[in-house]
């Protein structure tokens, strides 16, 4: 790394035995400051690393001035390198084999006692380390999740670039673009009354880019989204975006597939299948109840309403016989060791995701039929169900079999949310890395409180279906064309072929009941658009933050992006959202009601 016009020679972290007898500056802060017998060592760190600086009493004038240095001062070191004397070398240490003998020292800043140790650090409240994030962020854990996600980036933009797509910035201060979430909302001063919205992506202008001709276009890019938040979701975080013309689903997805494969390849030697595999949604939902099946997990949902739908157990005949119910089983092997308390646990788990119970039957000994198992519900069930059923479950001795009835949805996400738990818990993976397309998802969902239909993707995604009126007359049953990138049970991209034709724009618009004069109010730049030559075209867009996350194995959104948001919305560091004064206000024309007020102050 070239040092050319530094106050230093070196970054700590670099020294080597390369540098053995040879003066050099290093800058940094201090790490760890020891007194041995009459010799301080100083451990200096950069973003480089920590390197062992060695300062002895015959140097009267900087051993008095490191005597007073304390931990986080910022220090500039001139020294000779060495060896460091037989027995000390610490193997542990990049730059273990040696030290600086110091021969000056200048204190460039000093430091308050930090609100955490940097050297050896704790978990420590999450609200503490994201109020002093700018010290959260000097730990070398820290450091290195940033250094690698810049690399990602470079390789991202490295890849589009070598692939033909053109980065173009897109509008911020925007209208509303519905991804399913809440806007945030900037309030104009030239339109009293008037907002912008920030986007929720850039999906409106990429599609009208295509129709600029741009052809394939990418962007990193910054997107916001008022909606609740997790570990994996945060109210602005950026996305990988990207669109191209004249290009089918095949061809897009092998272009970002090859894209995941190099990007692994490179960053963490991980070699993925070519191609991925395609599974649909039906079978996701089915097998693994979920649209994001981690395949990792070898536990799988079998259907076993058919068998259950004359036995004397409410429980499990209703939802057997009611065309919208499912009752499902879930097998774990190895698990009749399970304690009465985990499968209690278990129970409130799925009680999360809406379950009332979960049901369950241990096989003890497979070959005793019904003397074999042990279980509350073994009354209600005559020998052939039993039988039947465990021959379906391929049963085997010492397994636990779970069981959910209830409305389809319910028992889906229940017993999906189960088997990823039990994955988990049990530590079930068959291997390190499932990467997969689902494909065919419903072009909407009924949504049952609304009395509406929802769009599963976006309302711009174009249905499997040409045929406007099998759109129209059968709306629940018709497929799109979009598709998700699923990796470990995480969603890390989705996307679609796009709609072209504004007859279909229009069909789709009315079906999610969006009436003639809403549309053209929200889209009728889109619908405008489309009508002066839109070529075919498609694209997706991948959580970066989410990339990272995955590829530094970090457990929150939050430790890979440099200032992120509390779960509430909150910066502890800046105290964002704040409140503004009334001048401000008045000048933007808003006003606050009485109650927004109250909660402000
Ligand atoms: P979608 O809404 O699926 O699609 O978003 C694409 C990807 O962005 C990531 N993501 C998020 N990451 C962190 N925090 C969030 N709140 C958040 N929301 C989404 C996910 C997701 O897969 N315009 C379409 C894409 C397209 O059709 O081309 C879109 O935004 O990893
Ligand atoms: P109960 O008859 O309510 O005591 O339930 C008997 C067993 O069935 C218990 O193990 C419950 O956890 C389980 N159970 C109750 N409701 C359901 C349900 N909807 N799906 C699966 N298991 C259930």
């Amino acid at each position: 790394m070239s040092q050319t016009n530094s106050e230093r020679s070196h970054y700590c972290g670099e020294m080597s035995l390369q540098q053995i007898d040879q003066t050099v500056t290093v800058c940094g802060w201090v790490h760890r400051r020891r007194d041995h017998g009459g010799v301080i060592f100083i451990d200096l760190r950069d973003r480089e690393g920590l390197v062992q600086i060695v300062f002895n009493p015959e140097q009267k004038d900087i051993f008095a001035l490191a005597e007073s240095v304390r931990s986080e001062y910022v220090l500039q070191v001139t020294g000779t390198v060495r060896h460091r004397p037989e027995g000390t070398v610490n193997a542990d240490l990049p730059t273990g084999q040696i030290e600086i003998v110091a021969e000056s020292l200048t204190v460039l800043n000093r430091a308050e006692t930090p609100p955490f140790p940097l050297d050896d650090f704790h978990d420590v409240g999450e609200d503490i380390r994201l109020r002093y994030r700018y010290l959260d962020l000097r730990r070398p854990e820290m450091q290195e999740r940033f250094r690698l996600r810049s690399r990602i980036i470079h390789l991202i933009r490295e890849y589009m670039d070598t692939h033909g797509f053109l980065d173009v910035e897109t509008p911020m201060l925007t209208k509303a673009t519905p991804e399913g979430a809440r806007d945030y909302l900037v309030p104009s001063r030239n339109y009293p009354g008037s907002f912008y919205a920030l986007p929720q992506s850039p999906q409106l202008f990429k599609q009208l880019l295509m129709m600029s001709g741009i052809d394939r276009y990418y962007q990193v890019v910054r997107c916001f989204r008022d909606e609740d938040l997790r570990a994996d979701r945060q109210p602005e975080f950026t996305q990988l975006d990207i669109e191209t013309s004249f290009m089918n689903e095949a061809g897009i997805q092998s272009i970002v597939e090859n894209l995941m494969r190099d990007l692994f390849a490179q960053v963490l030697s991980v070699e993925f299948p070519d191609p991925f595999p395609h599974m649909t949604y039906a079978e996701a939902m089915q097998r693994f109840g979920s649209d994001r099946p981690d395949l990792r997990i070898p536990l799988e949902l079998v259907d076993v309403a058919d068998l259950l739908a004359e036995v004397d157990f409410k429980v499990f005949s209703g939802p057997a016989n009611d065309p919208k119910g499912r009752v499902a089983a879930l097998r774990l092997p190895a698990g009749s060791e399970l304690s009465r308390k985990e499968i209690d646990g278990y129970t409130e788990f799925v009680k999360i995701y809406g379950a009332k119970g979960l049901a369950y039957i241990k096989v003890n000994d497979r070959a005793a039929g019904r003397d074999g198992l042990q279980s509350p519900i073994l009354k209600f069930l005559p020998d052939n169900v039993i039988d039947e059923m465990l021959i379906r479950l391929k049963a085997q001795d010492n397994d636990v079999i779970f069981f959910g009835a209830d409305t389809a949805d319910i028992v889906t996400e229940s017993l999906g949310a189960l088997r990823v738990k039990l994955g988990q818990d049990r530590n079930l993976y068959t291997c390190e890395w499932a990467p997969l397309w689902v494909v065919d998802f419903p072009m909407f969902l009924w949504d049952a409180d609304g009395e509406r239909w929802e769009p599963l993707h976006h309302p711009f995604t174009a249905p499997a279906t040409s045929d406007i009126d099998e759109l129209k007359n059968n709306p629940g049953q018709c497929l799109s064309r979009a598709y998700d990138m699923v990796i470990n049970g995480v969603e890390l991209g989705g996307g679609s072929v796009r709609i072209h034709d504004t007859a279909m724009q229009r069909a789709v618009f009315d079906l999610l009941g969006i009436g003639e004069a809403e549309a053209k109010e929200k889209f009728g730049f889109l619908l405008e658009a489309l009508k002066y030559g839109c070529p075919p075209h498609g694209g997706i867009a991948f959580g970066l933050d989410r990339i990272t996350m995955m590829m530094t194995n970090t457990q929150s959104i939050r430790d890979v992006i440099a200032f992120p948001k509390t779960q509430t919305a909150s910066c502890p560091l800046t105290s964002a959202p704040s409140p503004v004064d009334d001048a401000q206000l008045r000048e933007l024309g808003v006003k606050l009601r009485a109650r927004a007020a109250e909660a402000v102050e």
